[in-house]
């Protein structure tokens, strides 16, 4: 597609409604159900939650906004773009395009079992009071059937950026996102009702401090960087698509704003559950499809509720899952002048080879660790608290100090562009570097 190659004919968003619906669809996704629970579960309950909501609003925010600038102004994918600063810059694209390799690895195979999910739901191979921890453990465990449904997830994300930004990429989120928010709104209501509620919600919001340390702070720094979509050049891709004229403080409140919501709302929808029923809250990766198939059988249409929510996930995590792969597929698109659609085989064929070992964490090479990891738990440990702060770290030095964006792409308002541009430059950089020395226990 000789279209894409060139700036001026470059894809847009068709309205600021679709770039609201794309960015909100690339954000919120199995990062916030399935990933911020099992992370909280974790890492203490509500310290964690509250360094997320500080990460998120004061620190994050501005590598938010950094990246959409930057690939408003450049209107290249995040290679590309990097080099249009300085072809010395190149590395850093690569960077990010490495990290879009890495988190789709793990990410498709969680995406996976959603796939599984609406099966059982679907067909009800399995009564709906008999769905438990034995039967999420006993799937991940086999050797091909997750993997047939992690590659079916696959293709089906595939099958959008194959189509195009704007027929593909576009669709998808109008219509799903606002689903999927009453859906959630309806789920943490029940949670409410359960019995020793009261429980997860003092879980989730009665901070004990003793548990605070600077793993805690740099796990809810990646978090909050993995759910905003932050750090790896999914927003420099999706503001390439951007007009000159559109507005991105709006939309990086919104994404911000709903971001947070959502997240929260989740931990409202699985944490009661966890405590009434007896779960740990630490269980790991399967906490969501352990924890709420038992709200789903205590339900009255359980089997109808259970199909829906997981539908509902399925479509989270595929917009999202499509943001992931466009990463890569504008950069070597771009970057090697081939096709949209050989850049997408080529990018879907790479994940699929790293997503067997991931798959196989949970069964055939659940012995094998490193450091006490599966490699499951490492594509996820390296990509959230190593990779992405870094890149972020890269993304705020490289626009901050030697792009320095045009004023007019963000705002027309001089004191507001002074006070980004300083805490770009001098607040967030540090801040990020100490907490990522700290965390990693460099210090
Ligand atoms: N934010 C998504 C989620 O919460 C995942 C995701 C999409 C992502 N694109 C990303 C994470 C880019 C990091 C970087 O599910």
């Amino acid at each position: 597609m000789a279209i894409e190659r060139s700036a001026a004919k470059r894809p847009n968003w068709s309205s600021g409604f679709a770039f609201i619906m794309a960015t909100l669809g690339s954000a919120v996704g199995l990062g916030n159900i399935w990933r911020f629970p099992y992370i909280m579960g974790q890492n203490g309950g509500a310290v964690f939650l509250l360094m997320y909501i500080v990460l998120s609003v004061f620190i994050c925010s501005i590598p938010l906004l950094c990246e959409l600038l930057l690939g408003k102004q450049m209107r290249r994918g995040v290679i590309r773009s990097y080099e249009k600063i300085n072809r010395k810059f190149s590395a850093f694209g690569w960077l990010c395009f490495i990290t879009s390799i890495f988190i789709p690895c793990f990410y498709f195979v969680v995406g996976g079992w959603t796939v599984n999910y609406i099966f059982i739901y679907l067909l009800g191979t399995i009564p709906v009071d008999q769905i438990n921890t034995a039967t999420f453990e006993t799937f991940a465990a086999q050797p091909i059937a997750p993997l047939i449904m992690g590659i079916i997830f696959l293709v089906l994300c595939a099958a959008f950026p194959f189509r195009g930004v704007n027929k593909g990429i576009e669709q998808a989120n109008n219509i799903i996102m606002p689903m999927f928010i009453i859906m959630l709104l309806f789920l943490a209501i029940t949670g409410l009702f359960l019995p020793n509620s009261i429980e997860g919600l003092k879980f989730m919001f009665a901070p004990d401090f003793t548990k605070f340390n600077f793993t805690t702070v740099l796990t809810a720094l990646g978090q909050a960087l993995f759910t905003m979509s932050v750090g790896m050049g999914c927003l420099v891709t999706y503001g390439s698509y951007l007009k000159k004229d559109s507005d991105i403080i709006q939309s990086s409140g919104l994404l911000i704003l709903g971001n947070t919501i959502i997240a929260v709302l989740a931990g409202v929808m699985i944490f009661p559950a966890v405590f009434s029923f007896n779960l740990e809250p630490s269980a790991g990766a399967g906490l969501v499809f352990i924890t709420l198939p038992k709200v789903f059988a205590a339900l009255p249409f359980g089997q109808f509720f259970g199909l829906i929510f997981f539908v509902l996930l399925f479509f989270a995590a595929l917009t999202s899952g499509i943001s992931l792969l466009e990463v890569s597929i504008a950069a070597i698109l771009e970057k090697f002048k081939i096709s949209r659609k050989i850049a997408t085989v080529i990018m879907s064929s790479i994940i699929l080879v790293f997503m067997v070992p991931t798959t196989w964490s949970f069964g055939l090479l659940n012995g094998y660790k490193l450091l006490g990891k599966t490699f499951f738990e490492i594509m996820d440990f390296t990509a959230s608290n190593v990779l992405l702060p870094l890149n972020t770290i890269i993304l705020c030095v490289v626009v901050g100090w030697i792009l320095k964006p045009k004023m007019e792409l963000l705002t027309k308002n001089e004191k507001f562009y002074s006070v980004f541009m300083f805490l770009l430059k001098f607040i967030v950089p540090p801040v990020l570097v100490l907490l990522m020395l700290f965390g990693l226990d460099v210090l």
